[in-house]
């Protein structure tokens, strides 16, 4: 597989990265994960837009967005793949472990690669997902993309331990979002999800989908919720870029429904074929 790093196209073997990168020392670095439909980068733009605000975030100077483009572009043109999933990953750069920033003039990592994407079965999805509610340690500033995701990690296999999908944050009552996915409920026809604040991540799919709602005439409510509010909804489902639109049917074992809610079935389909339209 061909990989980019810092301004290449290497074959993965030959990709080094080193031990004093501030990537891997502090976590020091933002990314971004982008879905590849029919041999095409989806919401690109928007994509680009958030990795600007992530690297204002964390106070990294600018990067070259074009040169960033044209490596992103000649990826895909390596990859043999309809469907697929870019992952772009930008870092402080090289620089013996010392807490404060390197000097200007160190260049930021850059590294790209892109991989097949197995989307969730039709049975998973028809069946919809488990979920448990944890507590949302995180720090306050979730908005920024950041590679720094033991939190994440963490609630995610703590869900796998328990058997379930994935794993519900949950901040002072009110759901933020899943560990790698936002979170949407729908009650009495009205699509609800949690406001855009630096406590959760504003999700490409999750702002999609949100417009496909409104362009259909589907009422949306930006409104935080409660866990009991989600134990009672009539729908509840993950939005993100590898989940797409992901129906739970069950969270903290209380049932939500029996299988996939009308319009979560709705929404992926609509995502699914406005993604594979866009040329
Ligand atoms: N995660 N919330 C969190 C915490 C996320 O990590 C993600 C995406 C989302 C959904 O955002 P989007 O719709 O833009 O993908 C929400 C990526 C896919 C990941 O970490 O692999």
């Amino acid at each position: 597989m061909m990989v980019y790093l810092n301004g290449e196209l290497i074959d993965e073997q030959d990709a080094h990265i080193s031990f004093d990168d501030r990537g891997f020392l502090f976590a020091d670095g933002v990314y971004e994960v982008i879905h590849i439909y029919a041999r095409h980068f989806f919401e690109w733009d928007r994509h680009m837009a958030r990795l600007r605000r992530s690297i204002t975030g964390i106070d990294l100077p600018d990067i070259d967005r074009t040169a960033l483009t044209k490596g992103a572009e000649a990826l895909l043109e390596q990859f043999n793949g309809e469907e697929g999933v870019l992952y772009l990953e930008i870092t402080r750069g090289v620089q013996p472990r010392t807490h404060s920033f390197p000097s200007r003039d160190v260049p930021p990592t850059i590294l790209m690669w892109i991989r097949p994407h197995q989307s969730f079965s039709d049975r998973m999805i028809g069946d919809g997902v488990s979920v448990i509610t944890v507590p949302d340690d995180r720090w306050a500033k979730v908005w920024i993309k950041t590679i720094g995701l033991l939190p994440n990690v963490l609630a995610k296999e703590k869900a796998h331990k328990m058997g379930v999908f994935d794993a519900v944050f949950v901040r002072d009552g009110m759901v933020t979002e899943a560990t790698s996915a936002n979170i949407l409920i729908v009650r009495q026809g009205v699509l609800q999800t949690a406001p855009v604040t630096n406590y959760i991540l504003p999700g490409i799919t999750r702002e999609v989908v949100l417009e496909i709602a409104r362009d259909q005439g589907i009422p949306t409510l930006l409104e935080p919720f409660s866990v009991e509010d989600m134990y009672a909804a009539d729908e509840v489902f993950l939005t993100g870029t590898t989940t797409e639109v992901l129906p739970v049917t069950r969270v903290d074992g209380h049932m939500i429904g029996k299988e996939a809610g009308p319009m979560a079935v709705f929404l992926l389909r609509e995502l699914r074929q406005k993604a594979n339209s866009v040329s």
